[in-house]
Order: structure tokens, then C-alpha cells, then sequence
């Protein structure tokens, strides 16, 4: 899988992030180990706390189809309507969401657009995880 390929596919699911809100459009686009791709976006919601970020959108999709086992993932997020201005990290509680079914070489992949990657580990961005092993 070419990591443009991922990139473009998180850029495209800002496409349809709903976020009246914060005007803040998110995508995310996981990749399972066999190669199929999941996009999310980010889900606002009147009662703020109802919304859901795009990363767990797409593993939520991925889960509830029953994929379990994820290889990397690409997010983009910034200004509605514009190629993001800065590289979107994920929440608390997204990286939360990513160790309870990634390892810790999972690949985050941070973009601006198709040209602008930066690439981190899960293990980098949530060093220390309160984890399936651990129950
Ligand atoms: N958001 C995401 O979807 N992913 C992130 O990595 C950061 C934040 C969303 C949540 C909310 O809809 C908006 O961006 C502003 O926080």
C-alpha cells in the first residue's frame, strides 16, 4: 500500500465531516493488514459530548465489520473547505481507542496533504498503554 494512497484517502474523508461546531473537518483512513482501507471523519454532535473524532470513526467502522487487525493509519485535519495548515494529532482517548486492538508499531501517519507526511509509531505517540494485557 502506498502511503499516498492512505493519505489521499484520510484527505477525501474530510469530505464528509460533520462539524458544525468547531468548523474543524477531520479524516481518517486505517488500513487493515489485509490491505482494504476504512475512512472515518469526525461527527459532531449538539450535546458536544455525542461527537466522535474521525480516527475512531474508522476503526469503529473497521471493528463493526469485523477487521481486527490494523497496519497504519493516515489523518488529516484542519479548517473546512481548506488543505489543513498544521499535522492533526490524535486525541487521548483516539490513541486510547487504537491500543486496544494495534500493537505498538502501528503507523500514524500526520498530513497536510499528499506531500506533507510526518510518521509516527503508536508506541511513540502512547508510549505507556493501560492495555488488553493488562485486565
Ligand atoms: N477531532 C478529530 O476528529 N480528530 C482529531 O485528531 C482531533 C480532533 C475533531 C473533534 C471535533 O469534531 C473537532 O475535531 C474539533 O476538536
Amino acid at each position: 500500500m502506498d502511503t499516498k494512497e492512505l493519505v489521499k484517502a484520510a484527505l477525501e474523508a474530510r469530505e464528509n465531516s460533520y462539524s458544525p461546531y468547531s468548523g474543524f473537518a477531520v479524516g481518517a483512513a486505517l488500513l487493515t493488514k489485509s490491505g482494504s482501507i476504512y475512512q472515518g471523519a469526525n461527527i459532531e454532535n449538539a450535546g458536544h459530548s455525542g461527537t466522535v473524532c474521525a480516527e475512531r470513526t474508522a476503526i469503529f467502522k473497521a471493528v463493526s465489520e469485523g477487521e481486527r487487525a490494523f497496519s497504519a493509519m493516515a489523518v488529516a485535519g484542519g479548517k473546512a473547505g481548506a488543505l489543513p495548515e498544521f499535522f492533526c494529532s490524535p486525541c487521548g482517548v483516539c490513541r486510547q481507542v487504537m491500543a486496544e486492538f494495534c500493537d505498538g508499531d502501528f503507523i500514524i501517519y500526520f498530513a497536510k496533504s499528499e506531500n506533507e507526511i510526518q510518521e509516527h509509531t503508536l508506541r511513540a505517540l502512547f508510549p505507556h498503554p493501560f492495555g488488553p494485557k493488562d485486565l
